[in-house]
C-alpha cells in the first residue's frame, strides 16, 4: 500500500504541533517537513528547532526535505532533532554520492530530491547509493501549485531505473498530490505521497482529506 506523507507546509504554523497530532491520528505514516533557506528556494520556512518540537510532539517518523544550499552543513543538526530520513536535492551540491553516504553513515535513510527540470537519467550513478528518491511534481518553495503532467513519464523513467539499479529504493511523488492523481501515481511505481494543501486546508479536516486519499486509492490502486 502507498504511504501517505502529509506535509505541514500548508498547516497552521501557530498549532504545527496538533497539526503533527492530527496527521499522526488520522493515521499518515510519516511527516514530511519542508526546510527551505530563501536561497535555494525563494521562500524561508523552519529549521532544527521546530523539527525537535514536532519530534516531542508525534510519533510519526520525520521526513526531512531540504531545500537549502549546502544541505551537509544541516545533516547533524536535522539528525539530532529527530529526523529518520533526509532529503537534500541534486541541484544543490556538486558530490551528491558523497553526502547520500554521510546520511547513511549518520544513520538515518539518504534521501536524494530532484527538480522538474532535471533528467530523472542524472540519479543513475547514485541510486545505489540512495534509500529514497523524492521526485518533485512541481518547482519547490511553495505549497499549493498545480501537479506538473510531465512527472508521470518521469515517474516511469524512474521506476525503470530503480528496477535495473537498486530495487530496495523508496520512490516520493512530492507537490500538487491530490486524490485525483494519487492512483495513477502509484500504478506508475510512487511508494509515497507528499501532500500538503491536499491534506491541510480549509475544507475539510486532516482525517477526512486522508479518508479521501485511501479510497481513491483503494478502488483504483
Ligand atoms: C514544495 C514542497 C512540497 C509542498 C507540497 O516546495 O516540497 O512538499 O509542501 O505542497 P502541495 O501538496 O500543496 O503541492
Ligand atoms: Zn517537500
Amino acid at each position: 500500500m502507498v504511504k501517505l506523507a502529509p506535509s505541514i507546509l500548508s498547516a497552521d504554523f501557530a498549532r504545527l504541533g496538533e497539526a503533527a497530532k492530527a496527521a499522526e491520528e488520522a493515521g499518515a505514516d510519516l511527516l514530511h517537513l519542508d526546510i527551505m533557506d530563501g536561497r535555494f528556494v525563494p521562500n524561508l520556512t523552519f529549521g532544527p528547532v521546530v523539527v525537535r518540537a514536532l519530534a516531542g510532539a508525534t510519533a510519526l517518523p520525520l521526513s526531512a526535505h531540504l531545500m537549502v544550499v549546502e544541505p551537509e552543513r544541516l545533516f547533524e543538526r536535522f539528525v539530532e532533532a529527530g529526523a529518520r530520513e533526509i532529503c537534500f536535492h541534486l541541484e544543490a551540491t556538486p558530490h551528491p554520492h558523497r553526502l547520500l553516504a554521510q546520511l547513511r553513515e549518520l544513520g538515518v535513510r539518504a534521501g536524494i530530491a530532484i527538480n522538474p527540470g532535471t533528467p530523472v537519467e542524472a540519479l543513475i550513478d547514485l541510486l545505489p547509493e540512495a534509500d529514497a528518491v523524492l521526485l518533485m511534481s512541481v518547482n519547490p518553495g511553495f505549497a499549493g501549485q498545480a501537479f506538473i503532467e510531465r512527472t508521470y513519464d518521469r515517474l516511469t523513467r524512474l521506476n525503470e531505473l530503480r528496477r535495473r539499479e537498486n530495487p530496495e529504493l523508496t520512490i516520493a511523488v512530492d507537490g500538487g498530490v491530490t486524490p485525483e492523481n494519487a492512483p495513477r501515481l502509484a500504478r506508475l511505481g510512487a511508494d509515497v505521497l507528499v501532500a500538503a494543501s491536499s491534506v491541510y486546508n480549509h475544507r475539510a479536516p486532516v482525517r477526512d482529506n486522508l479518508d479521501r486519499f485511501r479510497r481513491a486509492l483503494a478502488s483504483q490502486g
